[in-house]
């Protein structure tokens, strides 16, 4: 195993991903920030300098599992204090297990701002992929937003409550096209001709076979992801490889990682539309377009026709059966405990606490604590946070999942899941409609430092004896992000195996920063000595 190094620097900078000027957060210069690379078995080490002058910031390795290493998980809050102006941290990192995972920023909701990556662990020589392919590349999806993120987020956390609204384009691996005479605005600040925002070109070599590491890190949009007339096979989801099913469109999820196999088979002599769509959400915002160029066209030679329509945004039964159709791969599966020892039913909902627009589980929205979970609870400080524990589940015989609640208010707290270590955990997502009549939501949910079994999926309200027998134990999929759709239930099960303190919430930036999230506790008095870096704040400072 060797030792993959990087040096990065944070900071601010102008730039126009989608032809609109803002102020974007870049490492060396880049965003999307540089791929990081390792092979499974490396120790990656990301020594990281916040040169943003007047903001912190933490960065969060989505999808490693950082077993042994959780004060390097990244969340401010949860498992550090965010890193002042002027420091230095060094992450360090184990790249245990093989996949598709991302980075980004974990404090507030500075993921907007452009800091998040690519993060890919191939195999250890000589061990083989169940699939061919002869290139490998990863495609970042995000959507994009003009105004800051402080700006988003004090309009959140304000009365009157000032929505985020829908994003204004979408970015495929950080390019995307705003349309500039929509608004009257100066060429210095939005320019359809500036090269920064020409579309995102994937170069092709007829008759190749590619694998697409295709990532989302939405803010709030759920996507559809083409390739004008090529199929594309799913061979593996959140690092794990799946029973491989062809799809002519991509369901993604903030927070999920895809690997499909592409064949550049098509007629050679043009390029062709590589697209992505809002789903879920009433689309305002306008496909994201990149070119799938094949060699020797010209890179940016546009396709000779119209880019291909989006799925119906609210198909929702199509995209269910996308999740239902993810399988653990034959030879791959990683069988589930039989039972759980404990089960938790999250229902989640908007709320409003004196007045403000939040999000809860079980009626309880997250605040923040002033000292970091992980500190508060290694150096048993109690009182850094609320000791009364959040409930296990919800008043399921008398809640009515299909309508506004009768009464919106909830509570919040800082208090958190304390699970016995080593054992295995159930969690039944329950959505219900939000604060708006006949409405809810897609949420992806993301665990941190486990991946977990998808059990199984449904329409309605869950039944904890009828759709308990209903479980898939047989080859379900491991993932570390799911999603819930509208009115419906996900269930999981993981094992409490990984010492810390860990996160698990909602990856949608606005939903998140409102509170929609719980964290989980397991085995910290086996979590070694914490390392001074992520100590600056609360009664962490001078432990
Ligand atoms: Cu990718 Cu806690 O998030
Ligand atoms: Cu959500």
């Amino acid at each position: 195993a060797k030792i993959r190094e990087y040096n990065w620097e944070v900071k601010y900078e102008y730039k126009s991903p989608d032809c609109f000027r803002k102020q974007v957060i870049t490492i060396n210069g880049l965003s999307p920030g540089p791929t990081i690379l390792a092979q499974q078995g490396d120790t990656v080490i990301v020594n990281v300098k916040n040169k943003l002058i007047t903001e912190s910031f933490a960065i969060h390795w989505h999808g490693i599992r950082q077993r042994g290493t959780p004060w390097s998980d990244g969340t401010a809050w949860v498992t550090q204090c965010p890193i002042g102006p002027g420091d230095t941290v060094t992450y360090e990192f184990k790249a245990d297990r093989p996949g598709t995972y991302v980075y980004h920023a974990h404090y507030g909701m500075q993921r907007t701002a452009g800091l998040y990556g690519s993060i890919q662990v191939s195999l250890p020589d000589g061990v083989e992929e169940p699939f061919a392919y002869d290139f490998d590349q990863s495609i970042l999806l995000n959507d994009w937003y003009h105004q800051s993120t402080s700006a988003q987020a004090t309009g959140l956390t304000s009365i009157p409550y000032m929505w985020v609204g829908e994003p204004q384009s979408l970015l495929i691996q950080g390019k995307g096209k705003f349309n500039c005479s929509s608004v009257t605005l100066p060429t210095n600040i939005c320019n359809t001709t500036n090269p920064e925002c020409s579309p995102y070109v994937i170069t092709v070599i007829p008759g190749k076979t590619y694998r697409l590491r295709i990532a989302s890190l939405t803010a709030l949009s759920a996507l559809s992801f083409q390739i004008e007339g090529h199929k594309m096979t799913v061979v593996e989801a959140d690092g794990y490889n799946v029973e491989p099913f062809e799809v002519d469109k991509l369901y993604i999820y903030s927070g999920e990682t895809y690997s499909v196999i592409v064949k550049a088979d098509r007629d050679p002599s043009r390029n062709y539309w590589a697209t992505t769509n809002v789903i879920s959400r009433h689309p305002n915002t306008p496909p994201g377009l990149a070119i799938f160029n094949y060699e020797p066209n010209e890179p940016q030679q546009s396709p000779p026709t119209v880019p291909p329509a989006g799925p119906v945004w609210n198909d929702t039964a199509d995209q269910f059966a996308q999740s239902q159709a993810l399988k653990a791969r034959q030879g791959y599966i990683h069988t589930p405990p039989p039972t759980s020892d404990r089960t938790l039913v999250f229902l989640t909902t908007q709320n409003t606490i004196n007045g403000y627009t939040r999000w809860a589980v079980n009626n309880v929205s997250l605040d923040t604590p002033e000292t970091p979970f992980l500190i508060a609870l290694k150096y048993n400080l109690p009182n850094a946070m609320d000791q009364t524990p959040p409930p296990d589940t919800y008043d399921s015989l008398n809640y009515d999942i299909n309508n506004v609640a009768k009464n919106k208010n909830a509570t919040s707290s800082t208090a958190i899941y304390r699970l016995k270590f080593n054992t295995t955990v159930d969690v039944i997502m329950q959505n219900a409609n939000t604060m708006k009549i006949s409405h809810s939501e897609t949420h992806p949910w993301h665990l941190h430092g486990h991946d977990f079994w998808v059990l199984g999926n449904g329409i309605g309200k869950f039944d904890l004896k009828e759709d308990t027998k209903k479980f898939n134990l047989v080859n379900p999929v491991m993932k570390n992000t799911v999603p819930v759709f509208p009115f419906g239930w996900t269930a999981l099960r993981f094992q409490a195996d990984n010492p810390g303190v860990w996160a698990f919430h909602c990856h949608l930036e606005p939903h998140f920063y409102l509170g929609m999230g719980v964290a989980f506790e397991a085995g910290v008095e086996k979590v070694g000595k914490l390392p001074s870096f992520i100590m600056g704040c609360g009664q962490g400072r001078g432990l």
